[in-house]
C-alpha cells in the first residue's frame, strides 16, 4: 500500500493548523515538512518553532526534508520539536554516515535525499544503514514545479539496490506527483508519494488525496 505525503508548503501558512488537522481526517498517511535554508536551496520556509507548534495537531507521522546545509548540527532539535523521519540531502553534507548514525541515535528514522542530478550509485554502501531514500524529482526549492522524468529511472534504480542489500528500505518520491504521473512512480517503486499542489489545490485536500490513491491503482 502506498502512502500520501501531503507536503505543508503548499498549506495556507494562515491557518495551518487547521490544514494540517484536515489531513488525518483527509486519508493523508504521512505529513512532509520541507525545511529550507536560504543557503541549500534559494529558498526560506520555516523551521523548528512551527513544526513544535503542529505536533499536538495530529497523530500522523512527521517526515521531515531537510533542505538545509550541514543538517547534522539540527538534528537533535528537530527530534525534539517531534520527527518521526529525518531526511537529509546527500550534497548538504560532508560526513553523512556520521549524520545518518546520529538520527538513528535519537531511535528516529533515517533517510538520504538526492537532487535530481545525483546518481542513486553514492548511495551503495550506506543503503543498509537506511530507513527511506528520498529521490527528488525536482530541483528543490519550490513547491509546483514540473516532474523530471528520468526520477522514474533512478526510483528503479534505488529499488535494485532495495532488493539486494536492505529488503525494509522505504522509497519516497518529492516533487511535481500529480495524478497523471502517480502511477507511473508507484510502478517505479515509490511507497511514499510526496504531494504538496496536488493534495492542496482548491482546497479539496480530501478529493485530492482520495483522486492521487485512486489514479495510483
Ligand atoms: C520541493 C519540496 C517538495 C515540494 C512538493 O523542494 O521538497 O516537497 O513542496 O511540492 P509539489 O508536489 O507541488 O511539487
Ligand atoms: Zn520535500
Amino acid at each position: 500500500m502506498i502512502k500520501i505525503a501531503p507536503s505543508i508548503l503548499s498549506a495556507d501558512f494562515s491557518k495551518l493548523g487547521e490544514d494540517v488537522k484536515k489531513l488525518e481526517m483527509c486519508n493523508a498517511d504521512v505529513v512532509h515538512i520541507d525545511v529550507m535554508d536560504g543557503m541549500f536551496v534559494p529558498n526560506i520556509s520555516f523551521g523548528i518553532p512551527v513544526i513544535k507548534s503542529i505536533r499536538n495537531i495530529t497523530k500522523l507521522p512527521f517526515d521531515v526534508h531537510l533542505m538545509i546545509e550541514e543538517p547534522g548540527r539540527y538534528i537533535e532539535d528537530f527530534v525534539k520539536a517531534g520527527a518521526d523521519i529525518i531526511t537529509v540531502h546527500y550534497e548538504a553534507d560532508r560526513h553523512i554516515d556520521r549524520t545518518i548514525n546520529y538520527i538513528k541515535s535519537f531511535g528516529v528514522k533515517a533517510a538520504i535525499a538526492l537532487n535530481p542530478g545525483t546518481p542513486v550509485s553514492v548511495l551503495k554502501d550506506i543503503i543498509p544503514s537506511l530507513d527511506m531514500v528520498l529521490i527528488m524529482s525536482v530541483n528543490p526549492g519550490f513547491g509546483g514545479q514540473k516532474y523530471i522524468s528520468y526520477a522514474s529511472k533512478k526510483i528503479k534504480e534505488v529499488n535494485e539496490l532495495k532488493e539486494e542489500y536492505n529488503k525494509n528500505l522505504i522509497i519516497e518520491v518529492d516533487g511535481g506527483i500529480d495524478v497523471h504521473n502517480i502511477k507511473e512512480v508507484v510502478q517505479s517503486g515509490a511507497e511514499y508519494i510526496v504531494a504538496g499542489s496536488a493534495v492542496f489545490k482548491n482546497g479539496n485536500i480530501e478529493e485530492n488525496i482520495n483522486n492521487l490513491k485512486e489514479a495510483a491503482k
